[in-house]
């Protein structure tokens, strides 16, 4: 069985430079035997956490917009690459309400003190990181990388490794920085080694 890898492109630009970085990811990831499904967040109609609570005693969310279906994807995945722009200092909002839906696994591992994953799955799955920010100023990726740790860890699919370029601005096409990219294929490939 091939190892499981959801890809999540958090800007909305399908062809943009965080699609490029992403898209090399998903292609060393392939190479390396994993199966990857890419998913464009800021495309999906994905609802805020209206804090309705539902899943303190429950495995699901009150909001009936097609999140469970990654509910369970989540539980079965074996790694997870998340590619994002800087935007605002942190993440996209439509990536940032995926990610807050996932209060569902925070409540059951840390309210309920049962997480969705075991011990030893927690041990070999792996989140790889990649992020691009316009600016060329110290400190662009804090927010960010805070928030995908954080989400790693409610996940309980750690923050392995990361792929960072900032000064887009300047850079403007990707492509023009073969480093960048052939960095994002090889932490996918190194990736989907590590978890074969
Ligand atoms: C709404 C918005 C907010 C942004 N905020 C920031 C920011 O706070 N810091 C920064 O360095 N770049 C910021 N940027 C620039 C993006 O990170 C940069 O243009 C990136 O290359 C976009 O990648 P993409 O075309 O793949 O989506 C912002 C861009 C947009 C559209």
């Amino acid at each position: 069985m091939p190892k499981k890898v959801v890809a999540l492109l958090g800007s909305p630009v399908l062809d943009g430079n965080t699609a490029r970085l992403l898209d090399e990811a998903i292609r060393g990831a392939e190479e390396a035997g994993c199966e990857v499904e890419k998913v464009e967040v800021a495309h999906m109609d994905v609802l805020p956490c209206m804090e309705l609570f539902q899943c303190m005693g429950s495995e699901t969310c009150l909001i009936q917009d097609g999140m469970e279906e990654y509910y369970r994807k989540f539980r079965e995945m074996d790694g997870l690459i998340i590619a994002t722009p800087v935007m605002t200092m942190g993440i996209p909002g439509r990536l940032k309400s995926f990610i807050d839906r996932f209060q569902v696994f925070y409540m059951a591992k840390y309210h309920r003190g049962q997480s969705f994953i075991s011990p030893e799955r927690r041990k070999t799955r792996k989140m790889l990181f990649i992020s691009i920010a316009g600016m060329n100023i110290p400190n662009v990726f804090l927010g960010v990388k805070m928030t995908a740790r954080a989400f790693g860890e409610i996940i309980d699919c750690p923050y392995w490794d990361e792929v960072l370029r900032n000064d887009m601005d300047t850079i403007r096409d990707i492509r023009t920085r073969p480093e960048v990219m052939e960095a994002a294929y090889k932490k996918g490939y190194d990736l989907g080694r590590l978890l074969g």
